[in-house]
């Protein structure tokens, strides 16, 4: 008993910000952000979209790839550290606009690490019987929480929303494995100090502002240990090896990290999935769309095995393996 992929899809703003752009902001280069992380452009969100407006542009698509309507789904959960609102949740605002009147819908928070620990509760939820038909949205406006004087984080960010479609199954779990891992110790690494109940807005904002805090070095670190430790423990519990993977899709933040990770891993470049370089680092939707743009490209088929590997605040890491 276990669950099946359906469909994906994605859901990205029209704007796009490139280095050039950047370079007209802040203190910065083409060459210091192509050469440091990878990254020549990323989306950004209109004035008048939010990440739940992002996350129905992808429930939509994954929806029409699998002919289903929103009415065939019982349960929808969005991954987001960047919710429209602090309530009502972002699954809620995605479910009215969808018109999904049979769906109980509920929010969860991993930041980038967000799409798999919700890949993690939504299909043992589905074990258990408590959903037939699952949407999971990983969805993140981060642009919104970028302090655009910090050159140090506002070149890293992206805007974009994910969508994986599941059902349940008597049969074998395409879910092979799954391993999670957090370590709150080191939260304030990386962090959005102001805007929570401990710095409110309009209490302290000069100190806790509601931007993106990031200590670039240390994360980078713990992002290399952390992603390998997870996908050596997810490959060990279901008795694979990297040889039996077609694609691994790293969480893209930074394409260095992503090399580093390649390199260790021992594998052939092409394995290793990359389109940081269009999109920055979209937070909880970067492998869910990382996963949609493989699978319409046919880089992944039917029946690959597929690594997807993430990292993020919290901190958080975790790992799964599919078969697609
Ligand atoms: N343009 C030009 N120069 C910049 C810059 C920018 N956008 N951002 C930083 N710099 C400067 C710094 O001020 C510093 O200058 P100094 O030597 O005069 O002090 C120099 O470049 C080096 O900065 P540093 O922060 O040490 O660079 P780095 O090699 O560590 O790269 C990151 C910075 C952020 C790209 C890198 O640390 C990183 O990617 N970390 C992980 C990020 C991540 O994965 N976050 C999300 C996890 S989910």
């Amino acid at each position: 008993m276990g669950v099946r992929f359906l469909s994906t899809g994605a859901g990205l703003p029209d704007k796009v910000l490139t280095n050039a752009d950047l370079e007209k902001m802040v203190d910065t280069s083409d060459q210091w952000i192509v050469e440091r992380t990878g990254i020549k452009e990323r989306r950004m969100a209109a004035p008048d979209q939010a990440t739940s407006d992002l996350a129905v542009l992808a429930a939509r698509h994954a929806l029409e790839t699998a002919h289903l309507t929103p009415a065939d789904i019982d349960l929808i959960v969005v991954a987001t550290c960047t919710p429209d609102h602090l309530f009502p949740s972002t699954a809620c605002l995605v479910q009215k606009a969808l018109g999904a009147v049979n769906a109980a819908a509920f929010d969860l928070s991993a930041a980038c690490s967000g799409f798999l620990f919700g890949l993690s509760a939504v299909s043992g939820m589905m074990e258990a019987g408590m959903a037939k038909r699952a949407l999971l949205i990983g969805a993140d406006t981060l642009t919104r929480f970028t302090d655009w004087k910090d050159r140090g984080t506002c070149v890293l960010f992206g805007d974009g929303a994910g969508a994986l479609l599941l059902e349940k199954t008597e049969g074998p779990s395409d879910l092979l494995a799954v391993h999670l891992g957090s370590d709150g110790s080191v939260s304030d690494i990386l962090s959005i100090p102001g805007g929570g109940s401990r710095h409110p807005l309009g209490s302290g904002v000069g100190e806790f502002p509601p931007f993106i805090h990031m200590e670039g070095k240390e994360v980078f670190k713990h992002a290399v240990v952390r992603m390998m430790e997870a996908m050596e423990a997810a490959l060990k519990k279901c008795g694979k090896t990297v040889e039996d993977l077609a694609l691994i899709i790293p969480h893209q933040a930074n394409l260095r990290i992503i090399d580093a990770i390649a390199k260790r891993l021992k594998t052939k470049e092409d394995k290793v999935f990359r389109n940081v370089q269009k999109y920055g680092n979209m937070s909880a939707a970067t492998t869910i769309i990382a996963l949609d743009e493989a699978v319409r490209s046919g880089r992944v088929q039917r029946g690959d095995s597929v690594g997807l590997i993430a990292f993020g605040a919290g901190l958080t890491w975790a790992s799964a393996i599919l078969k697609w």
